[in-house]
């Protein structure tokens, strides 16, 4: 099938039935034929996702009437056929021809010309791309640029603009299979140019690889993880022997670095079957072991009849406004409302699992968000109503920062998150 009708579909999945991007491409990159058509199924619809208020924008103002209902999808199509214009070098008129055959596929014969027609337009007016607002400018929804306005009022625009940037690619060395030079140096003779990152088994590579190219991978030397997610091992800081509870575990990126870290009884619970599968999948491939529940982290008693636990990692559910730049389908498919409602989901597991954590214990709390709400202010409010809760300072945290550690998108390379280390007195 025309990349062009695939991409349409990706973006349809995404913007009308909500669907995120790491569900509909892959399944749309089934009828790739070969990795590279993969990867420009992938660059169009992550391009149009990242651009969406400016496409929209180019694309509504060459239309008399909105496409509708079961056309729906032609806006779509017309939104990656704007994208090639602007931002690919792909030739005008093969964008043009090849999305003009695309509305073909999709079954709108009689509508080719119009398409063809719409991008002729768009091509010959040569419009700049509009920043009537800063919806359009900074390509973001207006919501989420205030609250970044509010957070960070020096430097908003920077984090949106790393926001946008294509991201680095990651690696976590499996320690239990070689040092990190060890892997570096066989990254080295595989010709794949890479450098150690500031965490204990980052290495960051120069530029993204298909994993099967990666040394051993399939084997477990080594995990893509941003360099961001690696701290949560580290700043648990877990002992050989403990009981450990990753509280949200799945995909298992973190529950596999702990593994690999150190020798721990794991207890990794989520509340979605379907991910906690990919945790069994992760575990299986780095010859790991973990007792995996499928359950509420705010409701332990109903699932754990053990002993309290040395050390929790809550990787709470999030806004996720940290990883934009991996995932920008998430400006389209966050709505403001879901923050207070995540913010409360947060508090409400927090607060239960402090209650499994050892006196002494130590639970660290940890987002992929870059708003305070989730972050700062909600373990501010924890640290209010819990007397035996005390913030112990993360070393790698600049002096600034009180309360945890924040860091932006793109700060040393690496995805927006907050980390807080609370021990139990
Ligand atoms: C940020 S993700 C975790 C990522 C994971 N720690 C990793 O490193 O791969 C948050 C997870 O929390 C899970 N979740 C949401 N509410 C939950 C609840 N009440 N109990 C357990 N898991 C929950 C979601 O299904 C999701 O998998």
């Amino acid at each position: 099938m025309n990349l062009r009708a695939l991409a349409a579909k990706v973006v349809f999945q995404v913007l009308e039935k909500g669907n995120s991007l790491s569900v509909a491409l892959p399944e749309q990159q089934k009828q790739c034929e070969n990795s590279k058509d993969k990867a420009l199924l992938a660059e169009l619809s992550y391009g149009v996702m990242r651009q969406l208020p400016q496409l929209d924008k180019l694309v509504s103002d060459c239309m008399a009437k909105p496409l509708k209902g079961k056309q729906r999808i032609l806006h779509q199509l017309l939104l990656v056929g704007c994208y090639q214009l602007y931002f690919t070098r792909i030739p005008s008129h093969a964008a043009i021809s090849e999305t003009a055959e695309a509305c073909r596929q999709l079954k709108f014969d009689g509508l080719v010309k119009v398409i063809n027609g719409v991008l002729r337009n768009i091509q010959r007016q040569e419009k700049p791309l509009p920043t009537d607002n800063d919806t359009l400018t900074y390509n973001t929804p207006a919501w989420m640029i205030k609250r970044l306005q509010q957070a960070y009022p020096d430097n908003w625009q920077t984090v949106i603009d790393n926001s946008h940037q294509r991201p680095p690619m990651w690696l976590r060395n499996n320690k239990r299979s070689q040092t990190r030079d060890e892997y570096l140096a066989l990254l080295s003779q595989a010709d794949i140019a890479a450098s150690a990152g500031e965490g204990s088994d980052a290495i960051l590579l120069d530029s993204p690889k298909d994993v099967l190219q990666l040394p051993g991978f399939e084997l477990g030397a080594a995990s893509v993880q941003d360099g961001a997610a690696q701290w949560a091992a580290t700043l648990l800081a877990p002992v050989d022997g403990e009981l450990v509870l990753d509280a949200c575990a799945a995909p298992g990126g973190k529950t596999c670095h702990l593994l690999e870290h150190t020798n721990i009884e794991l207890v990794a619970v989520d509340f979605d079957a379907n991910r906690l599968e990919r945790v069994q999948q992760n575990l299986d491939r780095l010859s790991l072991d973990a007792k995996l529940v499928h359950g509420d982290a705010a409701d332990i008693d109903s699932w754990w009849q053990g002993e309290k636990f040395d050390r929790i990692l809550l990787d709470a559910p999030c806004s996720a406004t940290g990883v934009i730049r991996r995932h920008p389908d998430i400006k389209w498919l966050r709505k403001q409302s879901d923050i207070e409602e995540l913010v409360q989901l947060q508090s409400k597991i927090l607060d239960h699992c402090w209650q499994w954590l050892k006196p002494g214990g130590t639970l660290l709390y940890a987002t992929c968000s870059i708003l305070p709400q989730e972050n700062a202010q909600q373990v501010t409010a924890f640290l209010e109503r819990t007397q035996d809760a005390t913030l112990v300072a993360i070393p790698e945290q600049p002096s600034s920062m009180t309360v945890g550690w924040q860091i932006t998108p793109g700060m040393d390379n690496m995805d927006g998150f907050y980390y807080a280390r609370l021990v139990k007195g």
